[in-house]
């Protein structure tokens, strides 16, 4: 087993990824190979806590909610989020990881309620615990909700898997001279206005001193970066 850089680590996976080549919605190959990376990494003993996004389902339904109030689309939009994460818990279930979904806004039907404590015990545990529901408020983003877990687990740094493999000086789709870069502050995240979350999320994260780390997800960069090694960019202290 390899000697780990970061113990215990919040990851972020965004809800658009679980969609694959997909406009929305889930697909479960790809589901599935994102998940047999994330049990590559469980094998090395990583306490691992995951937050999902839930643009996948949500931009599904952008008709539905044109023209709504910002709160009631926002709900929706964490109701998404159970969904994938549901979809993520299943995939990684029947790869053999133990896994609980626990969410902010209380279904305790289908999931657990979130208590930071009992979510801790299950990462002690070695269980993968998947945040449902964001933060369980409206205005605040995924991106949020993984900085305010990701701190409040004491994870070591919270892991951005993404479709790129990095943070780049413009848009790497659009422009093929675009340079990736390896490390930048929190504050030049926030001011150059990379993308790389939104500011909410890298403020909280700077005030904490979490580092950011910002890597593809199916091409072993978290795997890499577990061991130690260079793959994406890091977003930590000047
Ligand atoms: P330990 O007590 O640390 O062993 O944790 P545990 O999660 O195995 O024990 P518990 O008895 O709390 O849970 C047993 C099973 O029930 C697990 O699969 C949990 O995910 C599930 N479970 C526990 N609480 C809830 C809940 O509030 N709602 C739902 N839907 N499932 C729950």
């Amino acid at each position: 087993m390899p000697e780990l850089r970061y113990k215990r680590v919040l990851l972020k996976l965004s809800g658009e990824a679980l969609s694959g080549e997909n406009k929305f919605g889930i697909d479960p190959a790809t589901v599935s190979a994102i998940c047999s990376e994330i049990g590559e990494v469980l094998g090395y003993g990583v306490e691992l806590a995951v937050v999902i996004g839930g643009g996948n389902i949500f931009r599904g339904m952008a008709g539905a909610t044109q023209g709504m109030e910002r709160a009631s689309a926002d709900y929706m939009g964490m109701l998404a989020t159970v969904l994938n994460a549901v979809a993520v818990q299943d995939a990684l279930e029947k790869l053999g990881h133990d896994t609980r979904v626990l969410s902010a806004i209380t279904m305790q039907e289908i999931c657990e309620p979130y208590i930071r404590r009992r979510a801790a015990r299950h990462l002690q545990k070695g269980r993968v615990v998947i945040c449902a529901a964001g933060t369980g408020n409206p205005y605040f983003t995924t991106d949020t909700a993984a900085a305010l877990r990701g701190m409040e687990l004491k994870c070591n740094a919270l892991i951005k898997a993404t479709k790129v493999d990095g943070v780049y000086d413009k848009d790497p789709a659009k422009y093929p001279d675009a340079v990736k870069y390896r490390r930048i502050s929190y504050s030049e995240a926030i001011s150059r206005r990379l993308g790389v979350m939104d500011a909410t999320a890298i403020s909280l994260a700077m005030e904490n001193n979490l580092p950011i780390i910002v890597c593809n997800m199916l091409n072993g960069d978290i795997k890499r970066l577990l061991r130690g090694e260079e793959a994406g960019t890091i977003v930590q202290g000047e």
